[in-house]
């Protein structure tokens, strides 16, 4: 029996997640699993009705579940970085979720803005480092709103932390199997050069225990080039956490967009927390236009993740073919079906 925790949380969220419960609820009848969900009111409006972000009692809580699926994190009525990081990053740091796992694969049928690629070029992975770098909030102002003001934000690496990115990286990299069996690191070498050079002496250690995978690197920035130009190239891509979360808004881009990407916050050994990687978009909410399939896309994940892999692997087939033979496009308002449509459509999909 698994225990899963929902968070619908602001905006769209609540109205994703429904979809993706809908999709476990077939997928388990065919499999044959049991789960129970237990929801959770945290987000923007239970900020601003009670001024409770996120209860002590409640992250101790979540430890105790296989797995959280979470819809969205963001309010328009709740100033920047209050919801992002009261309740979005001190779940990723308290429950240790380490990986940030965004896969970046093109479905059949889903349009890239990249000229003349297809889903045999797009199909690759990015590791984002998910506990340290730049997010840690170290830092502070001197002589604040004064023209002499100082403003610090400290980017933290720890041996250890790197250590086990990179080596779940590995992992993970032989465990896809790529005939391209090729590991990037991605950071910026030639200029942080005390950072990022734990980084690459750490990854050529580790590298030495993984002689079937090729040890790669590219600068970040090359990266963005490369993923534009040449996608093909990257089987897993290895980086931190803040270049991590700007290479794979890019890659968001060149899968189709936010409506079909999807991410997973992972502890191996504990808790991990499965999201679409768009925000709330408050906007269309209560609209039914929002497409889910990121949403779903995100449990098939935490089933892969939490034993099921035989679920996780129909789902990701359904929404395959959902996105080859219905949905005409990924936007909001255009996908020539309702939110709850394409939900029934992949559930339709499940026994292909
Ligand atoms: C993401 C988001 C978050 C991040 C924000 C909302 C804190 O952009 O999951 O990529 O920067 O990690
Ligand atoms: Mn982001």
């Amino acid at each position: 029996m698994y225990k899963i925790a929902v968070i619908g949380g602001d905006g769209t969220g609540p109205e994703v997640v429904a979809e993706g419960l809908k999709v476990l609820a077939a997928t388990a009848a065919i499999e044959g699993f049991q789960y129970e969900c237990r929801h959770y009111d945290l987000g923007g409006d239970r900020y601003l009705r009670t001024g409770e972000v996120l209860p002590d009692s409640a992250v101790d809580e979540l430890r105790q579940f296989h797995a959280i699926y979470l819809g969205a994190i963001g309010h328009p009525d709740v100033p920047p970085g209050v919801l992002e990081k009261g309740l979005l990053l001190r779940l990723r740091f308290e429950l240790d979720q380490y990986i940030n796992l965004r896969p970046v694969k093109l479905y059949p049928g889903v349009d890239t803005p990249l000229k003349d690629k297809g889903p045999e070029d797009i199909d690759f992975t990015v590791v984002r480092e998910n506990t340290e770098d730049l997010y840690v909030g170290a830092g502070g102002f001197m002589k604040k709103g004064t023209p002499d003001e100082v403003a610090v934000q400290e980017s933290i690496n720890t041996r250890k932390g790197v250590e086990r990115c990179v080596r779940w990286a590995f992992e993970h990299c032989r465990r896809r199997n790529n005939p391209k069996h090729r590991l990037t690191l991605v950071a910026k070498t030639n200029v942080l050069t005390y950072a990022h050079d734990l980084w690459w002496r750490t990854f050529q250690e580790v590298s030495k225990e993984y002689s079937d995978i090729e040890a790669d690197y590219n600068h970040v920035d090359a990266c963005c080039m490369w993923m534009v130009k040449n996608p093909e190239y990257y089987d897993t891509i290895v980086t931190t956490n803040m270049f991590g979360d700007i290479i794979t808004d890019l890659g968001a881009m060149i899968q189709g967009g936010m409506g079909i990407a999807a991410g997973g916050n992972i502890n191996p050994e504990g808790t991990s927390m499965f999201e679409p990687i768009g925000g709330s978009a408050p906007k269309y909410t209560g609209k039914g236009v929002i497409n889910p399939l990121a949403a779903i896309c995100a449990l098939a994940m935490l089933l892969d993740t939490i034993g099921e892999a035989k679920a996780g692997a129909r789902i990701e087939k359904a929404v395959q073919s959902v996105t080859a033979t219905k949905v005409k496009s990924m936007s909001a308002g255009k996908m020539g079906y309702s939110t709850s449509e394409v939900g029934d459509l992949v559930v339709a999909g499940l026994e292909g």
